[in-house]
This record gives C-alpha cells, sequence and structure tokens, in this order.
C-alpha cells in the first residue's frame, strides 16, 4: 500500500455560534482521494485562550481588565465614550508602573498586557467573540438590566455573564436576559488588579456548571474565589460595612472620639487603617449607599448611624484630629469584635458563605490578620457570645445572638475551621488543601486535618481511589514558612515527625492515590506529591525544593523519596541548587507521570480514578503495597513477597470472579472479597 499526503490544514470554523477547530487532512491512497476531517481538543477552547469583555472602563473596570489581559486572556474594554477609556487605560498604565518599579512586571510585559486589551464604544464589537462579560458599570439596576437584555440579543447563547455589583440582587439582574442559568456574580475587591479576593455569587437559577466556571475563571485570573449566595452585602459586606458602621455609632454615643476608635479597630484587626481613616480615603458616600442598601434588604440592625448620615450630607471627610483615650480602647473592641462576630454568625447560619470562605474574605480581600471566626475562637467562645451578646442587648432588640453561636458556646469548644475538604465522587475521594490565602502552606492544623480526611478514606470501604489537589492557584508551597519560624528546636522535630507521620499514612493508605498538581509544589508540597502513587502536573505546575535557601533540607521525606524516584544524582542536584523545574522537566526527569492542560487536570485524574476503580479493589491494594514494600527490599525478598503476595490475591472471591468473566467473555462485576 503506498499513500501520500496532499494537504494538511488547521481550520477554525463557526458552528452553532461557536468556534471550533478542525484538522483538514486530504491524502491520497489506493488511487483514491480521502478527505478527513477531525476534531481536536482545542474545539473546548483553553481557559487561557478565552476572551473577556468587559463593561465599564471606570476603576473597577479597567483594574479587572488588566488582570485579566495579565492572565491571557483576550480583553475587550468597552465604555460609551472615548474620554471614558482613556481614564481607565490611563489607570492600567499608572498601575503598571507601579509595578514596574516593585519588579512584579517587566516594560516589555506591560506593554503586552495594554496591548491585549481593545477599547471600544460599540458594545457589539466589545462582546463579538467573547465568552465571558464581566459588567462592571455604575450601581443602578435598571440601567444594568438595560445593558444586559442588549448583551443578551448580541450574545451567543452559551456566554457566560458576570456582574460586578456589590449591592445589587445577582437574580434580579439575571431577569433581564434569557440566560438566567449562566448569569452570575463575579464581585472583586478594591484594586481589582492587585487584591486577591473575589465573591463568586450564585442566583436562585445559576446553574452549578456556571459556578464552577466562574470559580475556575477566577483561579485561571489568579485570584482566591470564595462562594457567596445571593444575600444583601453577599459575604463579605455584609459584615465589612456593620463594622464602619458601628464606628460612627460608638462616635454618636460618645463611647470614644475618631482617633480612640480607629486605634482600638486597628489593634482588634490588625490592620494599617481604622475604620474613619478608610472611609476618609475611599469616601464616605460608598459607606453610607452600602449600609443604606444592606438596612433594606436586612432591616433596622442595619440602619446607617445618624453620624454617618449627617457626614453624607455635609459631604466632609471625618476631622481625624484628637488625642487618644486609652481606657476607653477595650470598650472599642468588644463593641468592634461584638458587631462582626454577630454578622459573621448570622450569615453563616444563613448560609450565606462557609465559616472559612468569611475568614478568607476578611484575611484576603479586608488584610485584616485574621477573620471573624478565627479570632473568636482567639477571643474564646464565652467570651465571643457576651460580647455578641452586649450588641443584641444595646440594640433594642433589633439583633439576636444567632442560634448557631448560642450553641457553639454551649458546647464550650472552638469553631473547626477546615483547612482541607473531601468530596465523594462515585468510588473516588477528591482531597482539596483549601488554604489558598497562604498558598495551602502545610501548618499544623493543615496537617492534623489532612490525616483526619485520610483516616476516613481508610475506613470508607464505597472509595477505591483518592485525588489531591490544591485549592486557588497553588498545590501546596510547602510547609507553613511563618509557623516554623516561631517553633524551638524541639517544636521543630515534633513538627517534621508529624508531617512525616501523616506523608506516611496517606502513603500507606490502601487505595491508590493521584496527586493533580495544580501550580507550585514546593518543598513539603512536592513531597506531598512524592507520597502519592500516580502525580500528574498541570502545565502551570512548579516544582521543586526551596528549602536549602531556608537554612534547612527537606523534612518531610524529601531526602528519601525524592533519590529513590529520580535517582540520586538527579535528587542532589535539585535539592542543592533549590532549582525549581517546570511541568514539562519535571516529567522529563520522572518526577510526575505526565503534563496535562490546566483546564483538562482533574478531568484527566478522574479517568485514570474510574479506570482504577473497573479492577478489583483487593489486587490494587496488595499491589501498591508489593510495589511499596518491595522497592524497600532486595530482588529476592521482593519475589518472596510477591509470591506471598499475589497468593492471597488468587485467593480472593474476585480472583475466581475476573478470570470466570474473561472464560465467558463478559465484564467482570468485583465486590471487593
Ligand atoms: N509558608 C507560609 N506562607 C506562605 C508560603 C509558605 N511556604 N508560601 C506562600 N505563603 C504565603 C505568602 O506569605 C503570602 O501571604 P501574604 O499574602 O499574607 O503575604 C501568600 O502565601 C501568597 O504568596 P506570595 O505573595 O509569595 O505569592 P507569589 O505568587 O508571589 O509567590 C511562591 C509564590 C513563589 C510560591 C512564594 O510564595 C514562595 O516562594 N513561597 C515559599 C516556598 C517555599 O520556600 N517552600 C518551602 C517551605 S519549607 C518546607 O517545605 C520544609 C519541608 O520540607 C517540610
Amino acid at each position: 500500500m503506498s499513500f501520500a499526503y496532499l494537504y494538511f490544514a488547521l481550520v477554525g470554523l463557526k458552528l452553532e455560534g461557536k468556534t471550533k477547530t478542525f484538522i483538514i487532512i486530504l491524502y491520497y491512497s489506493q488511487s483514491k482521494f480521502t478527505v478527513i476531517l477531525c476534531g481536536t481538543d482545542m474545539g473546548e477552547i483553553r481557559m487561557n485562550k478565552m476572551k473577556i469583555t468587559v463593561i465599564g472602563a471606570g476603576t473597577m473596570g479597567a483594574g479587572i481588565a488588566q488582570r485579566a489581559s495579565q492572565s491571557g486572556f483576550a480583553v475587550s474594554l468597552v465604555d460609551v465614550k472615548d474620554e471614558f477609556l482613556k481614564k481607565g487605560f490611563e489607570g492600567i498604565e499608572k498601575t503598571l508602573k507601579k509595578g514596574i518599579e516593585l519588579g512584579k512586571v517587566t516594560e516589555e510585559q506591560s506593554k503586552s498586557i495594554i496591548e491585549n486589551i481593545k477599547g471600544t464604544t460599540e458594545l457589539k464589537e466589545g462582546a463579538a467573540d467573547t465568552n465571558l462579560v464581566i459588567e462592571a458599570i455604575f450601581e443602578d439596576m435598571e440601567v444594568k438590566k438595560k445593558l444586559f437584555t442588549e448583551l443578551d440579543e448580541l450574545c451567543d447563547d452559551s456566554v457566560i455573564f458576570a456582574s460586578n455589583t456589590s449591592s445589587l440582587s445577582i437574580t434580579e439582574l439575571a431577569k433581564a436576559t434569557k440566560r438566567e442559568d449562566k448569569f452570575g456574580g463575579l464581585h472583586f475587591f478594591y484594586p481589582a488588579a492587585i487584591n486577591r479576593l473575589v465573591e463568586v455569587i450564585a442566583g436562585e437559577k445559576t446553574s452549578s456548571d456556571t459556578v464552577d466556571k466562574l470559580m475556575d475563571i477566577s483561579q485561571a485570573l489568579g485570584k482566591t474565589p470564595i462562594l457567596a449566595k445571593d444575600a444583601p452585602g453577599f459575604a463579605v459586606n455584609r459584615f465589612f460595612v456593620p463594622w464602619l458602621n458601628e464606628a460612627c455609632r460608638m462616635l454618636e454615643d460618645n463611647t470614644a472620639n475618631i482617633p480612640t476608635i480607629d486605634k482600638g479597630a486597628k489593634d482588634a484587626f490588625g490592620i494599617g487603617m481604622g475604620p474613619f481613616e478608610l472611609m476618609n480615603a475611599t469616601g464616605i458616600p460608598i459607606a453610607y449607599h452600602s449600609q443604606e442598601s444592606l438596612h433594606k434588604g436586612l432591616g433596622e440592625f442595619y440602619k446607617p448611624s445618624e453620624r454617618l448620615k449627617v457626614q453624607f450630607e455635609l459631604n466632609e471627610t471625618w476631622d481625624m484630629t484628637g488625642e487618644i483615650n486609652d481606657s476607653a480602647l477595650g470598650t472599642v473592641k468588644r463593641r468592634f469584635y461584638g458587631v462582626v462576630f454577630g454578622v459573621a454568625c448570622q450569615l453563616a447560619q444563613e448560609k450565606v458563605a462557609s465559616k472559612e470562605d468569611t475568614d478568607r474574605g476578611a484575611t484576603i480581600g479586608l488584610r485584616w490578620a485574621q477573620g471573624p471566626f478565627a479570632l473568636m475562637n482567639e477571643v474564646g467562645i464565652q467570651e465571643a457570645y457576651d460580647m455578641v451578646n452586649n450588641i443584641a442587648e444595646i440594640s433594642n432588640g433589633t439583633f439576636k445572638v444567632p442560634d448557631l453561636l448560642k450553641e457553639q458556646a454551649e458546647s464550650k469548644k472552638p469553631w473547626d475551621l477546615k483547612t482541607v475538604r473531601v468530596t465523594k465522587e462515585n468510588k473516588t475521594a477528591i482531597i482539596t488543601m483549601d488554604r489558598p490565602e497562604a498558598l495551602n502552606a502545610l501548618n499544623s492544623k493543615v496537617l492534623s486535618d489532612l490525616r483526619d480526611i485520610i483516616k476516613q478514606i481508610q475506613k470508607d470501604e464505597e472509595i477505591t481511589t483518592v485525588i489531591i489537589t490544591g485549592s486557588g492557584k497553588a498545590f501546596v508551597a510547602g510547609a507553613d514558612i511563618k509557623e516554623m519560624m516561631e517553633k524551638s528546636p524541639i517544636e521543630a522535630r515534633e513538627f517534621t515527625y508529624l508531617g512525616q507521620a501523616v506523608l506516611k499514612e496517606l502513603e500507606d493508605l490502601n487505595k491508590p492515590v493521584i496527586a493533580a498538581v495544580n501550580g507550585v509544589a514546593l518543598g513539603g508540597g512536592c513531597e506531598l506529591a512524592l507520597a502519592c502513587d500516580i502525580i500528574l502536573a498541570s502545565e502551570k505546575a512548579r516544582l521543586g525544593f526551596p528549602e536549602v535557601g531556608l537554612g534547612i533540607h527537606p523534612g518531610f521525606g524529601g531526602t528519601q523519596r525524592l533519590p529513590r524516584l529520580v535517582g540520586r544524582a538527579k535528587a542532589k542536584e535539585l535539592i542543592f541548587t533549590a532549582d525549581i523545574l517546570d511541568a514539562k522537566e519535571a516529567e522529563r526527569i520522572g518526577l510526575v507521570n505526565r503534563v496535562v492542560a490546566p483546564d483538562k487536570l482533574l478531568e484527566e485524574a478522574r479517568g485514570i480514578a474510574n479506570k482504577i476503580s473497573r479492577q478489583a479493589p483487593i489486587a490494587i491494594r496488595l499491589a501498591k503495597s508489593a510495589i511499596n514494600k518491595g522497592c524497600e527490599m532486595d530482588l529476592d525478598t521482593g519475589l518472596a513477597y510477591e509470591v506471598e503476595s499475589v497468593s492471597m490475591a488468587f485467593s480472593t472471591k474476585d480472583s475466581k470472579e475476573g478470570m470466570s468473566a474473561f472464560t465467558k467473555r463478559r465484564k467482570p462485576e468485583f465486590e471487593g472479597k
């Protein structure tokens, strides 16, 4: 048989409004011409090739456009007038200039970030071929609705719409379109290009697929997304705005003067600016309108303080002069804590956001040293209850202590704030290292949460495989350096034992574990991956051992497992130089099994898990143990071990089933017996 290629081309065709990519091959064989048209993987548009349209070139819109461009998305920035666009681009240039000064971006990168944003005053042009529209215009329900109705006509049905509103209902805005299921909130925080927090808001009709996509896109934007229900103030403004209001109430009832209140807030929340200084910087009208909007949605307790209203009407900034009164600081702190704790418990009770996400909102979005729930644990749960009760007592019946807090205080236990999550999908457990604010760094709490989950999975007979991945942009950035710094040598030794023990339990788990390395896996993070059976790495993954640069060396098994996997010489080179490898290089030296596109990582991991789940579970368990143990033995001992192990496998009911199914040409049905 002889054949010859005549033509080969990669073409993009527009089908049902979507651009699909095909390979066309025309060849001649056995006296016949054949044309082959095959779809490529690129039909599913890769995240970093997506186009994002941002509407509104104000401070927030311009910041979002910059972030999107910086993350590799194609970006259109739309506003009604050229002068607004010009101002938006000036803002972006200013931020990037600061970035260059700080060494965060190069001149060249800055230039290409700006060039990649196409400014236009034509909505149709900006919305053409887009995948996601983010609306960031001023807060007016009717104007926003009109815009979304127009966009609904212009955009393909598959396009997701998101609003950056901080105060309007997502459910209500979605009604202006025929795609309520593809409509959600993406609430960015100032400065949008830099602040890592984004609230993903699900309206009543937002589909779970849309929520997942908005979470994924937020991560691709380098953000830490938190999930919030469509309720007034969502998660963060629900407690942050009343925090500002409480400052004004304290001024009104003469608890203290402005400098004392600001000092109390700074001490209590570990922040650089108190509420009055902050309101002067960001604008008193925003504080007033946000409070008024909570008041309308949530009732009397949220009413703007008279003092705030007066200041808003005067259109003047707060007078920051005066002496700090140290004796009033304690009362000020208790009042702030009381309001923040009470509101945080209320919103968690209403399931607006989880306790963990509420805390994340405070630490990442507001840069508080700790979130409300961690702070309650620090001051003591009974003490926290008393502070909230005090607010309820002075609220004239407008605020009640949430039952969630009452029950917790009765239990006399601190809040259990999880740093590792686990979900079950059919027979697979997906473990997510969930401390994105610190790139999932391993501290004692993370290790203990991970240990609890490993124990739980070990006992769960329904689970046959495990996938472990990281939340946000990192897999795990190593052991927690900040926690380690505080440790004495004896404590550091205990911590190292703990890390080693937990990773050994993971390695010895009675089911296969697949590491889906989605971002950096450094030091302890790489050691976590090494304790897994199979390592898949996203193209964005970076792996290495920076410990010697910190004056220590790998301690969670890195000096032992790495040479066993990649050989002594490579292991020494990696550990001694602290070089960080990209995913391809890690694959080349055998550190990872294979490299996968970022948006396909979990899909690939699930695919492997499903394949494993179809095999005989006891055989898999015995094989895992034989490989792991065998690697520590000489060949003869290993072979002897294998004989015993495979004999055990022969004695299972599953072995009878597997072989009988083979001879009868049917699929085996394994029972794990
Ligand atoms: N421990 C504690 N906090 C960490 C951390 C770690 N290992 N890695 C990152 N973080 C925190 C940062 O301090 C930062 O917190 P703030 O926002 O409060 O400042 C947050 O995570 C985000 O990090 P960056 O701003 O640094 O993010 P980046 O994208 O600019 O840089 C990075 C990412 C290159 C991974 C950088 O964070 C980094 O170098 N991290 C440290 C990596 C490391 O040295 N790991 C080894 C630890 S030692 C070890 O693991 C010993 C062992 O064998 C057990």
